[in-house]
């Protein structure tokens, strides 16, 4: 359910991603899983790629997914020329998405938070669905005290129901940040949980 507002925001802010670090939640899930030795991830609401690229260098397939429709222009600008065969990219938005191929890392940075709460269920069964065994997910979730836990098209989770996502994985970090501080859309309260899981 995402607006053209919604899609002009995000554009905005992809195009303001180029010059951050690659994310330090994707960096420890590397870490975590090993190196990628041809196997697969996937990078869910994949933005500006800095991820996506950083999968690819450390020799993963990756499954990059994002609703923008330029997300294949711009994917292909920035992927290295042997990531030949190895990225594969859909442009589609989560909750029209049925299944996802099986992979040994998912991440999704700062992008689930942006489903309609009442698709979230559905596209978080698809999720786990799609991790192997001893595969990782790294997601950022958004909790009930963040400053945006109005917007109604959003999802917002309490700290207990985060953790229940969870149930039959192994947590290997759950990190909650609970402070002021700046978005691209000016101060607000951050209320994210930075998460880490394996699946046995
Ligand atoms: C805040 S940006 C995060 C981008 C990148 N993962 C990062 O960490 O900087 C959210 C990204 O998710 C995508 N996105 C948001 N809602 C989505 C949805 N419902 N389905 C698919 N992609 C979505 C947006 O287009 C955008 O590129």
């Amino acid at each position: 359910m995402e607006s053209l507002a919604d899609s002009k925001v995000w554009a905005d802010y992809n195009a303001a991603q180029a010059e951050r670090p690659v994310r330090s939640l994707c960096l420890d899930a590397m870490a975590f899983a090993g190196p990628g030795n041809g196997r697969r991830a996937i990078d869910l609401g994949c933005g500006a790629g800095k991820e996506t690229l950083a999968m690819l260098r450390a020799g993963w397939h990756v499954h990059a997914v994002d609703s923008l429709p330029d997300t294949s222009e711009r994917l292909l600008a920035i992927a290295p020329p042997d990531a030949d065969g190895r990225l594969s990219i859909e442009m589609r938005a989560f909750q029209d998405l049925r299944a996802l191929p099986l992979a040994g890392l998912i991440f999704a940075g700062y992008s689930l938070p942006f489903i309609h709460p009442a698709r979230f269920a559905g596209f978080w069964d698809v999720v786990l669905g799609a991790l192997r065994r001893q595969g990782v997910l790294a997601v950022n979730l958004f909790g009930d005290r963040d400053s945006w836990a109005d917007v109604p098209e959003w999802n917002f989770h309490t700290e207990a129901a985060a953790r229940q996502l969870f149930d039959g994985l192994e947590i290997l970090k759950f990190e909650v940040y609970d402070d002021d501080g700046q978005s691209f859309r000016g101060p607000k309260h951050w209320h994210i949980y930075d998460v880490i899981a394996r699946k046995p």
